[in-house]
């Protein structure tokens, strides 16, 4: 059988990977300053996240949500400790569109109203209410034609008041940095703004924390920076560092009655355990700090290259803007120099999704490379 052909492939093979480096089949070490699209948070390989996880798998691997599983406690407790959002409740999921999908379905559930606003260019995922939201008619069916959402320019205050005082909008889903679509941020004010419009109309502001979340941007989530408290915050990708997890933390002025989500696989064991190693590995390294010092290193050096014309985005989820299409330029980089980078919505884009743990000398290789193929 032939595998379903969805996806461009490049052709290489992984045979291992650690931290920062993935080697293939052919004896070839590549930088990833993609971390298979932000979801190596950790690094690859971690020596904590296997021992947890190896001795986790000894104890029990799954049960399902009908018993008591007291790691999704432990989970819970230690992102309010390490995120400061203490007055929230959490449900577990296994990816991102997930995540959103029960976002939008208890927005819903909570407002009894369906519109949904959301963004332009914005990504959410891949499952019938996340790509209703998503502004990309090509990957679009009829089926995600079928809810009602309007899209929105950010820091477009006079559009945004007029569709949400309609008084029908359930739910209104941001990206505090826009990962698929190209790094663009939201002004603070108008973040500001839109969470104080929602409260006023009885909307649920769902903050899209999958790619941004678990330390990425230089902060635990992405929206912190703006000093607002969504209704909803949606988390995958780094979170699991490479096992398939994600979940909603969710105000406690929503409530829940029996049988209002559910999942089979969300929160089981080896993902809580994967969970957990990811945020007993961000506090003992202090990778949130890491972020925000590499950051500054990356701007400083990669801004001296006069063929970058922006660098985009915050703390380890950043963009590289040029003024020609950067699809040659991602080959070079990983044929030519074994690095891998992301390309985004955007085509004059190249995206770095690092895991954090990644150091100024990795830096360094990816500068030396552009030097080469730039000047
Ligand atoms: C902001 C955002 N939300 C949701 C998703 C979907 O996550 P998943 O692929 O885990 O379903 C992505 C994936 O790239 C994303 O970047």
């Amino acid at each position: 059988m032939n595998l379903f052909n969805v996806y461009p492939l490049f052709n290489i093979t992984p045979s291992h990977a650690k931290m920062c480096y993935v080697y293939d089949t052919e004896g070839n070490k590549y930088l990833d300053l993609y971390g298979g699209h932000a979801v190596i948070s950790v690094g690859h390989s971690h020596p904590t996240y296997i021992k947890n996880m190896n001795s986790q798998l000894n104890k029990i691997g799954f049960y399902s949500n009908y018993i008591i599983n007291d790691l999704q406690n432990k989970v819970a407790n230690e992102i309010i400790k390490q995120s400061g959002c203490d007055d929230y409740k959490i449900f577990f999921s296994n990816s991102g569109a997930e995540a959103n999908e029960n976002a939008l379905q208890i927005a819903s559930f909570h407002t009894n109203k369906s519109k949904i606003i959301a963004f332009k260019n914005s990504f959410h995922g891949r499952s019938n209410a996340s790509l209703s939201v998503t502004d990309n008619e090509k990957i679009k069916s009829l089926l995600n034609k079928q809810i009602d959402v309007k899209f929105i320019d950010f820091n477009n205050k006079i559009k945004f008041l007029d569709e949400i005082s309609k008084g029908d909008v359930c739910a209104v889903i941001f990206e505090s940095i826009q990962g698929v679509g190209g790094l663009d941020q939201p002004d603070t004010e108008f973040v500001k703004y839109i969470s104080k419009q929602c409260k006023i109309h009885n909307t649920c502001l769902i903050a899209d924390e999958v790619q941004s979340g678990f330390g990425r941007s230089g902060d635990f989530f992405a929206f912190q920076k703006h000093n607002i408290s969504p209704d909803i915050i949606c988390i995958a990708k780094g979170m699991g560092n490479g096992f398939p997890v994600g979940g909603v933390l969710i105000k406690s002025h929503i409530k829940s009655h029996l049988g209002m989500l559910g999942t089979t696989f969300g929160g089981n064991h080896l993902a809580c355990s994967a969970v957990l190693s990811v945020l007993e590995i961000i506090k003992k390294e202090n990778l949130i700090n890491n972020s925000k010092l590499i950051e500054k290193y990356f701007r400083k050096k990669i801004s001296s290259i006069k063929s970058v014309k922006k660098i985009k985005g915050r703390g380890l989820m950043l963009g590289l803007e040029f003024d020609f299409e950067a699809a040659d330029l991602r080959k070079k980089l990983i044929f030519k120099h074994k690095i891998f980078t992301g390309g985004s919505a955007n085509k004059n884009l190249l995206r770095i999704l690092p895991p954090l743990n990644i150091e100024k000398k990795d830096i360094d290789i990816l500068y030396n490379a552009l030097k080469i193929e730039l000047s």
